[in-house]
């Protein structure tokens, strides 16, 4: 089977994606697939060249930006083309954070409080208010990953800066409640056979400050306990809410879902990730592990889910 491995694109997770697709490529080739790497600039270079590729589909390593939002699959789709993971809805639902967030509390998860703010509407006097009630704010891009563009707030001197810095990505920013407390992340899988489950619930621990780019892509910088240390309760309902968040937004095949863990051991769901970074340091391939499936027997069941 042969798999055009698509990455990098151009969305500020470019680096983080060009990792992926080269770890996904190797450990495709190493489980028996025939696996090339396309640094992909257009999409529409790309379609005019598929032919000559002979696969049997794509590989979707591309996150961020056109690549996660669901534009990629919609051209993908449109031409007939396979590629892996989720459709153009759940994608571009995923990928809003606000909207999957109206979604994932209509089906009953909790979430942490937030509002947009754009330019002219940056709501300063919503922002101290929560300031007021929840001590921390945590200004981001609303369609952004990796954490890119991401400040936490205890007073609203830094406000305006942040927002900049969120708007660098788009015109979007997301404030939210800040959520003390840890992290932990689920990947979800689903079977050919029609079986939905969680894969093994990661508790990330940074060695210093929070989860950001630094703590995600640097080794050494995070410890990672997997399967999780938490009580078996909390894995547990981590599992079950993973799996109503993938479903609750449409997913497909896999997805990681991100969440925020109280010292009390409540559970608030920040996020779906439709395309996972598959680097060296990523969780999705930390979880399979512990489930038992190798990096490529992971790749070859989503491969498989699509393409076949
Ligand atoms: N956005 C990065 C790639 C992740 O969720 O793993
Ligand atoms: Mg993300």
């Amino acid at each position: 089977m042969k798999a055009v491995v698509l990455c990098g694109g151009v969305s500020p997770e470019r680096e983080v994606s060009l990792n992926s697709g080269a770890a996904v490529a190797k450990a495709l080739a190493d489980f028996g697939y025939e696996a090339e790497l396309c640094d992909i600039a257009s999409i529409s270079e790309f379609i005019k060249s598929w032919p000559e590729y002979h696969a049997e589909g794509v590989f979707i390593a591309l996150h961020g930006g056109w690549g996660e939002d669901g534009r990629i699959q919609a051209v993908l789709e449109a031409f007939g083309i396979p590629y892996t993971g989720s459709g153009p809805e759940a994608c571009m639902l995923s990928m809003d954070k606000t909207a999957a967030k109206l979604i994932f509390a209509n089906a009953g998860l909790p979430v942490p409080s937030g509002f947009i703010a754009t330019r002219g509407e940056e709501g300063r006097g919503r922002a101290e208010e929560y300031l007021r009630k929840y001590g921390k704010i945590i200004v981001k891009p609303n369609g952004g990953g990796s954490t890119v563009g991401v400040t936490i707030l205890s007073d609203i001197a830094g406000y305006g800066a942040a927002l900049e810095l969120a708007w660098q990505s788009e015109p979007k920013a997301l404030v939210e409640e800040f959520i003390e407390g840890e992290e932990a992340t689920v990947p979800v899988m689903e079977s050919i056979d029609g079986g939905i489950f969680a894969l093994p619930a990661i508790h990330i621990k940074p060695k210093s400050g929070f989860y950001d780019y630094k703590n995600k892509y640097t080794s050494g910088c995070t410890e990672y306990i997997c399967p999780s240390d938490l009580p078996a309760e909390t894995n547990d309902r981590l599992a079950a809410l993973a799996v109503m968040a993938h479903r609750s937004l449409g997913c497909r095949s896999y997805s990681r879902v991100d969440f925020r863990v109280t010292p009390e051991g409540g559970l608030y769901v920040l996020e779906v990730n439709t395309a996972p970074g598959m680097t060296a340091t990523s969780l999705v391939p930390k979880s399979a592990k512990a489930y038992g499936l190798s990096f490529g027997e992971f790749l070859d069941e989503v491969a498989r889910f699509s393409f076949a």
